[in-house]
């Protein structure tokens, strides 16, 4: 069951630091990625060795699958009800706190987890650590009916923050539509700079057809970042 043979070492230190964090009782989030993936197997580790009595709900089928697979109890969101804490992985984190996700396409359910926390703990390696957020395509789910005209409205919206030159581009799998656990389809803003992200968010939100951005802005509590040699810095 072990998806991960051999981790990348500074996924690793951050998620071993996440782990511990973890007491006996508490209900968790689980994020989805290649970092979350070995959270997750650190976690039921912990559970077996330790004797663990925790609630889990998953940010994603595929993080819900591997939890399960490894003896987690996995629940939905509304049967657990309030968690303590989320552990998640993310795409970019500035010195704010300041998230882009949904590199994995699950930034809707992983917003809606860290939502519903008490502690958002974000963990990552040090390639994640920016300036500033944007670098990295904003990802953007959106409904199926009038995709095209939602992306369109997208377009004009970052025309009007004078972000206007920049590519919308519709996430594939292969050459298919890259399609979410809740069936949406996914944009990937390439902006290269987000300038304003408070702004932007403010402006996808309202965006008829738009489910949910990546933005993730005042959730993060704690970062947990990885180093090579198995050393972790927290922001
Ligand atoms: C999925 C996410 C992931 O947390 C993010 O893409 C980071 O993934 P990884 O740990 O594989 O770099 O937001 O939607």
């Amino acid at each position: 069951m072990t998806q991960n043979p051999q981790p990348d070492p500074a996924k690793l230190a951050a998620s071993r630091a996440a782990v511990a964090l973890v007491r006996d009782g508490m209900k968790l989030g689980l994020g989805t990625g290649s970092t979350a993936s070995i959270m997750v197997e650190l976690l039921a580790g912990r559970v077996r060795a330790e004797g663990l009595s925790l609630r889990c709900a998953a940010t994603s089928k595929a993080t819900a699958e591997l939890a399960a697979g490894l003896g987690l109890r996995v629940e939905t969101l509304d049967e657990i009800g309030w968690l303590d804490m989320t552990i998640d992985g993310a795409d970019e984190v500035d010195p704010d706190l300041h998230l882009i996700k949904g590199g994995g396409g699950a930034h809707l359910r992983e917003k809606v987890v860290a939502a519903a926390s008490d502690r958002m703990v974000v963990i990552a390696d040090p390639g994640k650590i920016v300036d500033r957020l944007g670098a990295f395509p904003l990802p953007v789910e959106v409904l199926q009916f009038g995709f095209e005209t939602t992306r369109t409205l997208v377009r004009r919206a970052l025309e009007g923050l004078d972000l206007g030159d920049r590519e919308v581009m519709q996430r594939l799998k292969g050459s298919d539509a890259w399609i979410t656990d809740e069936g949406n389809f996914i944009l990937d803003l390439h902006l290269q700079a987000i300038p304003d992200p408070v702004l932007l968010a403010r402006a996808l939100s309202a965006i008829p057809g738009v489910v949910e951005h990546g933005l993730f802005l005042g959730m993060c509590d704690l970062a947990i970042i990885g180093k090579p040699d198995g050393d972790v810095v927290t922001l």
